[in-house]
């Protein structure tokens, strides 16, 4: 399946200086080390295993799994018996046994050039203790759900870790999401605390946080269900006191000065020149963090947990339109992250490693907190946005920090390409060692644009294939070992299998093409969708009995590549970004104005796909501009800004089969302006395509 010998023709290869430390160096030692982690994967993974913290051992074999829906009920189960703790794993252990108490774990880029923090190892430990002894004087006890809407702060992976280290289940809700879309997730997974902040800027936008959380509450609190503690950092206003009412007190919050915020290294990160949002305050269920840690203890023993006990919860959209809670558990996905993250990035003690996702996905789950914490990284976390205040920024962090490696977006990168070289060359970059991306399929002339002009032609650029249901990275180049194909996620992970099906389920051998599906689990592969087990079988394993179904289609060159060519299910990909056309139609239709809506993908330059929204208005509605700029505002309250549409057409009439299907295939053609419709005898009313293109909502193509 993996070649023997790595081509020497249409590949590049940049690994240069990073041949003589990589952890795997050459193609052969890849493939050696690949063969081994499929014959004996118990030896191969137990050896990584020697290296991280267990109260108790694992007993038997190293995975227990069952891939085949007709042989009984899906399950993974990793180093059953073993009893561990993440937060144990990446913080006392990087402090107390490796000594890297005083290395910087995050330098915090805000927003606004200027401001900026630091915290070390030992802090974060610190920060975290504190953070988990007041979950646990809230009543939070292991197993219990806490969701976090949060900015891009150090809290935010505080809040993280003091969930893990009392074996509590966080559920991260990306702080674009609408209200609407935060209770759903708070109500899907029952949470019972919601950790959030009271606002933050992006570029040069307030987003009040706090507010949206709070209508979120209330909407939870009008379908029934109360979340009984909200706490709140102060991130845009200046702590120098902190609230301390106890719950229920009806006054308004008492202050008093908190010594220790005195001290607290974080406290004077934002220049207080923007105004800072008014904040709502419930006193039934708010809470200040500031008020809480400032008197909590720095010890904190952490829960043991078994290897399968949940670690957290993040949604991720589904066909249906109802997002799906995907469940990683302790040890597989700890092993995963860490060992992708040392390897696919080549980590070696001295980077700074930065990646510009946002924790709100699972890029920052796994390669901002989880991956690099398990190594004793530095990492920067970056708050702000990629050209605020201008399209030098990256660059110039990148200077600042003598950045080493550098994990983005396709969608980041196209978005940047677009104001040419100058901006990049006019900084230095010489610290940059290897370039990865993520999210997308990154297309040739983008892939050629960071690996010339960014990385010089200096570093490998690994594109890394992946989804929140495999935890970590699956396809993917090693930047020393793997020659590059531009546009290519290149070979399989260690311990992972794919294979390239046809429509009838049989595999394909040598080049070929069809729906990419993995044969095999491998630590990090999630293990249900919360509360509903039967979709998780249904979703990922019904179509292909036996394999793990990706959803995305692939192919496979004559040297055995793989090349991603995109979802293949009702699924869009919105600047890396996947939305559900069925959520997107939905909340269409919730406008009373809407009778029917069918929402598809049509390509767009920066972002890789743009939604492109059809609506069948209900009898006697007109549409006219101000009806089209109520349907935008009525996506982004139901699920968030990422999701606002970017076309909407009038369709009096929709291409339905006889059955009444509708014929998403012809939307696509007619987003795209494409006259060639292919097969349309099938349809009802072959009438309503002339109106439908006479309606395009876009004259650019
Ligand atoms: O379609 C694939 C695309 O992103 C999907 C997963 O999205 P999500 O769960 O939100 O996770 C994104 C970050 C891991 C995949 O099914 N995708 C992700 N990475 C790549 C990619 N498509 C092509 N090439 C990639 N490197």
């Amino acid at each position: 399946m993996i070649p023997d010998k790595a081509p020497r023709e249409d590949v590049l290869y940049a690994a240069g200086d990073l041949k003589k430390e990589a952890h795997v160096p050459s193609f052969e030692k890849y493939k050696e080390l690949y063969i081994k982690s499929i014959d004996n994967p118990d030896e191969f993974w137990g050896d990584i295993a020697k290296d991280f913290y267990w109260k108790t051992k694992h007993t038997g074999q190293f995975l227990d799994y069952n891939f085949d829906v007709t042989k009984g009920e899906i399950f993974v189960k990793c180093m059953e018996g073993a009893t561990t703790n993440i937060c144990y794993n990446v913080l006392d252990r990087n402090v107390h046994e490796k000594k890297l108490g005083d290395k910087v774990a995050f330098y915090w880029e805000g927003n606004e050039p200027g401001d900026e923090s630091t915290v070390t190892y030992r802090e974060l430990l610190q920060q975290v203790c504190r953070l988990a002894n007041v979950l646990k004087s809230q009543g939070v006890k292991k197993g219990d759900r806490v969701s976090i809407y949060m900015p891009m702060v150090v809290e935010l992976v505080v809040a993280m870790l003091a969930c893990v280290r009392i074996g509590a289940v966080h559920s991260i809700v990306f702080a674009g999401f609408s209200a609407e879309s935060l209770c759903e997730r708070i109500l899907d997974s029952q949470c019972c605390l919601l950790i959030t902040a009271d606002g933050f800027y992006r570029g040069d936008k307030l987003i009040n946080l706090k507010v949206i959380a709070d209508e979120a509450l209330h909407k939870c609190r009008d379908k029934g269900y109360l979340v009984q503690r909200c706490i709140m950092l102060r991130h845009l206003s200046k702590v120098e006191e902190a609230e301390v009412t106890p719950l229920g007190s009806q006054s308004p919050p008492a202050k008093r000065p908190c010594p220790d915020l005195q001290q607290d290294p974080q406290r004077d990160r934002v220049k207080k020149t923007r105004p800072v949002p008014q904040v709502p305050w419930n006193p039934k269920v708010d809470l200040c963090w500031h008020g809480l840690v400032c008197v909590a203890s720095e010890e904190c023993e952490p829960e043991w947990c078994d290897s399968e006990d949940p670690l957290f919860i993040l949604y991720t959209s589904g066909s249906t339109g109802k997002p799906k809670g995907v469940l990683h558990t302790v040890s597989g996905y700890m092993l995963y992250v860490a060992t992708t993250f040392k390897l696919v990035f080549d980590y070696q003690p001295s980077d700074v490693y930065w990646c510009t996702a946002d924790i709100g996905w699972i890029t920052g789950h796994s390669y901002i907190t989880y991956g690099p914490l398990a190594n004793g990284a530095t990492s920067v976390l970056f708050e702000g946005l990629p050209t605020y205040p201008d399209v030098s920024r990256m660059w110039e962090i990148v200077d600042k920090y003598s950045v080493t490696k550098f994990y983005t977006a396709p969608t980041a990168i196209r978005l940047l390409m677009k104001y040419g070289s100058e901006p990049v060359t006019r900084c230095k970059r010489t610290s940059l060692k290897v370039l990865g991306t993520v999210g997308e399929p990154i297309n040739p002339e983008a892939w050629q644009w960071y690996y010339t002009v960014v990385g010089e032609k200096r570093c490998p650029v690994v594109d890394t294939f992946w989804q929140t249901e495999t935890g970590g990275h699956v396809l993917t180049p090693l930047p020393a070992a793997t020659p590059m194909k531009p546009g290519s996620a290149t070979f399989p992970f260690f311990g992972v299998v794919p294979a390239i099906l046809n429509e009838s389920g049989e595999e394909l051998e040598g080049p070929s093409e069809g729906y990419l599906v993995f044969k095999q689990p491998w630590p990090g592969v999630m293990r249900t969708v919360y509360g509903n087990h039967q979709r998780f079988e249904t979703t990922y394993f019904k179509k292909f009995p036996g394999y793990y179904v990706t959803g995305d289609g692939c192919r496979r060159d004559k040297d055995g590549y793989y090349w991603i060519t995109g979802r293949i299910d009702d699924m869009l990909n919105v600047s890396g970004h996947l939305l559900s056309t069925a959520e997107v139609e939905s909340a269409l239709v919730e406008h009373e104005a809407v009778a029917e809506a069918a929402v598809v993908g049509r390509p767009h330059p920066v972002k890789g796909e743009s939604l492109y929204c059809f609506v069948s208005l209900r009898d006697g509605v007109t549409y006219n501009r101000s009806l089209e700029a109520q349907l935008r505002k009525q996506v982004r309250e139901k699920i968030g800004a990422i999701a606002t549409p970017d076309y909407i057409q009038n369709a009096p009439g929709l291409p339905k089969t006889r059955s009444g299907k509708i014929m998403r295939r012809v939307l696509r053609k007619i987003a795209n302006n494409e006259r060639d419709l292919g097969d349309v005898s099938t349809l009802a009313d072959p009438s309503v395509i002339e109106q439908l293109f006479e309606n395009r909502s876009c004259s650019d193509v």
